[in-house]
């Protein structure tokens, strides 16, 4: 049941968001972007994976995305090199984890209004690299 699981498709290959996504909308912008995804989260059926600090939590999580389109590298410098999937390892991420994941961030998307013309290129992101945080399998 605790089994790691090992996603078929390996890491994702898909380049990362252009940085266009944050010279145009800027940090405060992304911290913003990343509350209301901790914030849904928090009301979300896997609220209890999140520390109850999501504020917190929200921004280590805007650090990394600052840092992935291409800003400054806070999170490197905060916390060390990402290596992702290692860090979600404590953490039960089945593919139902991971849809209502996405879910959440989509909402946050939607109410952050984030431009329709980057939208494709970020969920295309969130998707590919979601699919490689899976490190249980489903059921
Ligand atoms: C695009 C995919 C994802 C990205 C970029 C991402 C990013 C991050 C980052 C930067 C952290 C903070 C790590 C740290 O400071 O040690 C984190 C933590 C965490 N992530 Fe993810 N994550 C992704 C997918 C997921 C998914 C699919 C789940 C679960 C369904 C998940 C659950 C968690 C949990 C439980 C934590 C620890 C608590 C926290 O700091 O929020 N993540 N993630």
């Amino acid at each position: 049941m605790d089994e790691i699981y090992i996603p078929p498709g390996g890491p994702p290959q898909s380049p990362p968001p252009s940085r266009e996504i944050l010279t145009t909308l800027g940090e405060p912008y992304i911290r913003s972007l990343l509350e209301a995804h901790y914030e849904e989260l928090g009301q979300s059926s896997i609220a209890s994976m999140f520390p109850p600090d999501l504020k917190e939590a929200a921004n280590r999580s805007a650090d990394f995305f600052i840092q992935l389109l291409g800003g400054q590298p806070y999170f490197s410098q905060k916390y060390g090199p990402p290596r992702m999937r290692a860090r979600h390892m404590p953490f039960q991420i089945t593919d139902e984890a991971r849809q209502v994941w996405l879910g959440c961030f989509g909402r946050a998307l939607d109410k952050m209004e984030f431009p329709a013309q980057f939208r494709p290129e970020f969920e295309r992101f969130l998707t590919d690299f979601s699919a490689w945080m899976v490190n249980r399998k489903s059921g």
